[in-house]
């Protein structure tokens, strides 16, 4: 054990358990899985549900600018905050613990805080990030972004299919303020440490129930549109075509083999017009993304990209414009962070991995501010963006444990202990 760490309860299981079921009940009606997107009837209540979660757990709640619930809990000195958190927005058809085991997790830390009379020297700062996962306006992260001084006036002007602007879905769910004045300065922030499910087989497989972050992937975005002809599908010769689709029939091939061993490419939606059985495709839009861990293998990857669509698009006599909404760098945790977290592990007495993380995380973004770490809990069956994605509560306990021991360290070695 680290000597001198204040007991804290175990939490609590069934209140974790009701917990989870009553967020999950906040879903979109008639889609697949546990889906709650950004911006949607369903994210708006289930945030409320836990800005009252937040509220009766002891925290001072408030919503930014920028839609980010937080909750402050006072220190015994006033100088910067341990921050923790992450999201609970899913993708579509998405499920029931990505980004909300971080925030529920965080919620019953505070409570069995409070409830053993622990506080810490530092102000603690808990967080529900708007919106984390790719939205209609193709950006993710969008609170963290902001909080970081990375949400651009660009990004604000980014539109939906129905025309309105990320600046306009902001007015709703923020407190009505400028985006801009959601930034955080780098002395507001001590460290930040998030816990997350791992979303890959990795723990589960190894029957290890924590991990700590070794670096987060880079993660580049890309809308590629392809403009050909629409044709009679029966009347157009083979050879006079120039089909969109089958242009990015290829390119999607050409961006999947772009990735090689360093990387992962994904193209993971598509748009076609005019979307006839009977008619040559004349427009199509995908979207793409690649990641990895590597700055070098990122760099130069635009161009890479640039070439290998205009090739599949020049072979059709296609025409393709290219649009990259986002580009974050591949994000090393802090040591700091990580001992801490190693420390606190140690001292609970579990095992660990130290893992990289595929997934990208609002705590990529929090790196700007400040010391930066995760830890993970395992993922059944390395299941994750899916209605299946699935961890055993007992571990999300053993995850609450680690998550409560690792702020009680980076407490104890960042804020001064009062005379
Ligand atoms: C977030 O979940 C991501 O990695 O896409
Ligand atoms: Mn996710
Ligand atoms: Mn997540």
């Amino acid at each position: 054990m680290v000597s001198d760490t204040p007991s804290l309860a175990t939490p609590d299981l069934g209140r974790l358990q009701r917990d989870f079921e009553a967020l999950s009940g906040f879903r979109e009606p008639g889609l697949p899985g546990w889906t709650r997107r950004v911006f949607s009837e369903a994210d708006g209540a289930a945030r409320a549900w836990l800005a009252d979660a937040f509220a009766q757990a002891g925290l001072r709640v408030s919503v930014d600018a920028a839609g980010n619930l937080i909750g402050d809990l006072d220190g015994q000195s006033s100088g910067p905050a341990i921050v923790t958190g992450s999201h609970t927005d899913t993708v579509a058809g998405g499920g029931r613990f990505d980004g909300i085991v971080g925030v529920l997790a965080a919620i019953e830390m505070v409570r069995v805080m409070r409830a053993a009379g622990v506080s810490l020297r530092s102000p603690l700062r808990i967080v529900d990030f708007l919106g984390e996962e790719p939205n209609e306006f193709g950006l993710s992260c969008v609170g963290s972004r902001a909080v970081a001084g990375a949400l651009h006036p660009e990004h604000l002007r980014l539109r939906n299919a129905s025309g309105a602007s990320l600046a306009e879905a902001l007015a709703r769910v923020g407190n009505g303020g400028d985006p801009a004045s959601a930034r955080w300065r780098s002395d507001d922030v001590a460290a930040f440490v998030e816990l997350h499910v791992e979303q890959g087989p990795r723990l589960a497989e190894e029957g290890v129930p924590l991990a700590v972050v070794s670096a987060i992937a880079g993660i580049h975005r890309v809308g590629v549109t392809f403009t050909g002809q629409p044709d009679h599908a029966g009347t157009t010769p083979m050879a006079r075509r120039h089909d969109a689709l089958c242009a990015a029939a290829e390119a999607i091939l050409a961006i999947e083999a772009i990735a090689g061993d360093e990387a992962v490419a994904t193209t993971g939606r598509l748009q076609l017009e005019p979307g006839a059985t009977n008619v040559v495709p004349g427009m199509v839009r995908i979207w793409a993304e690649f990641r990895s861990p590597s700055e070098r293998w990122l760099d130069g990857l635009e161009e890479r990209v640039a070439d290998a669509v205009a090739r599949a698009a020049g072979r059709r006599g296609v025409s393709v414009s290219i649009e990259w909404f986002s580009a974050v760098a591949p994000v090393p945790t802090h040591p700091l962070v990580r001992k801490a977290a190693r420390r606190a592990i140690h001292g609970l007495g579990h095992a660990s991995l130290e893992l990289y993380s595929g997934a990208g995380h609002d705590a990529a973004h929090m790196a700007v501010l400040a010391p930066m770490g995760m830890l993970f809990v395992p993922s059944i069956g390395g299941r994750s963006h899916c209605p299946e994605e699935e961890t055993h509560l007992t571990d999300v306990v053993t995850g609450v444990e680690a998550l409560a021991a690792t702020v009680l360290e980076l407490d104890r070695q960042l804020a001064p202990a009062q005379p």
